[in-house]
């Protein structure tokens, strides 16, 4: 099924690919150089008709014939790492505004939307919705991506909406998801980077990492303190966000987690890489962002499934 997806703030691709491990074709869409580069290093590794459109979302309407549009707008305005500018005061706020016009000008069969579980209640949501509510059933559901086979115990909230006029039943779909995340298997760290332990810095692809000055953190690190953690090895990755703000060890060195196993951690697939070139921070933000691929798998296939 050669299915066309259209991501809206697609970053470095988290939630296209999914999509594109299972035949769908998929358009990112991101107004950033860096996430473009990466977008397409990968994703057209699954199929040379995958694009990358570079624009403000806040300043453009994409008219698309893509019958499934998804998309993460970003999530500062709402995130609890995010201590200054909360909310509406926030220059991404209207971000979600984007997302739906997008919406509205292109009228696709499904769409879905992922973003923190903190923006549920807020007005700009709820304006949105109540825009689509004519046109489309929706649910909102928040999701543990380790419910659904991912390593992480990370939650996002999604909204999966049908328009009325095809003929689909949400619940049904919502069922198919849930059947295909019990049968997946259950991943804990030392699953997927036990295999790293031993395997020195820089010897296969982005297997480097942040260097922590223990003598400024050690006795941070030791009491726990918010921000330096070191995660279990027989656990979920607990998955707090970039490495920048939240300082997480690994089990059982003392180190940072590396580039490569913050990817592994977040469910994506050990093909994955960051092109050359790219700043450290830049790599650790853009998982920190991602949807976990995993999970988003898991959505494509539920949605063949209905689809069929
Ligand atoms: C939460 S991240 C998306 C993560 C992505 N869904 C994934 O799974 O990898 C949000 C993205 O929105 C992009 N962004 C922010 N403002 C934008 C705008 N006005 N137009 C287009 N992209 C924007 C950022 O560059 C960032 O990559």
């Amino acid at each position: 099924m050669e299915l066309k997806v259209l991501d809206l703030f697609c970053g470095m691709g988290g939630f296209s690919l999914g999509f594109a491990m299972e035949g769908f074709i998929v358009i990112g869409v991101d107004k950033s150089r860096n996430v473009a580069k990466t977008y397409l290093y990968n994703l057209k590794k699954y199929n040379e008709k995958n694009e990358f459109i570079k624009k403000d979302l806040n300043k453009e309407i994409i008219k698309t014939d893509a019958p499934i549009i998804i998309g993460s707008p970003p999530c500062k305005p709402w995130s609890p790492l995010n201590t200054r500018r909360k909310g509406a005061s926030h220059q991404d706020y209207i971000c979600i505004n984007a997302y739906f016009n997008h919406i509205l000008a292109n009228k696709p069969l499904i769409f879905i939307f992922e973003n923190v579980p903190q923006i549920e209640n807020d007005p700009i949501l709820k304006k949105n919705l109540q825009k689509i509510s004519q046109d489309y059933d929706y649910v909102i559901r928040n999701i543990r991506y380790s419910d659904y086979g991912a390593p992480t115990k990370r939650k996002r909230l999604f909204i999966f909406a049908f328009r009325k006029d095809l003929g689909l039943n949400l619940q049904e779909f919502l069922k198919e998801l849930d059947e295909i995340g019990q049968k997946m298997p259950k991943k804990l760290v030392k699953d997927v980077i036990g295999h790293l332990v031993d395997v020195p810095e820089g010897k296969i692809k982005d297997h480097e990492w942040h260097k922590i000055n223990f003598e400024k953190y050690g006795e941070k690190i030791k009491k726990k303190l918010y921000g330096c953690e070191r995660i279990k090895w027989d656990d979920f990755f607990p998955s707090k966000g970039n490495l920048q703000k939240v300082l997480t060890l690994h089990p059982l060195l003392d180190r940072s987690l590396s580039i490569k196993e913050n990817l592994l951690l977040m469910g994506f697939p050990n093909s994955y890489e960051f092109p050359e070139g790219l700043s450290k921070w830049g790599r650790y933000q853009m998982i920190a962002d991602a949807v976990s691929p995993t999970f988003s798998n898991v959505i494509a296939k539920a949605l063949k499934k209905v689809l069929k």
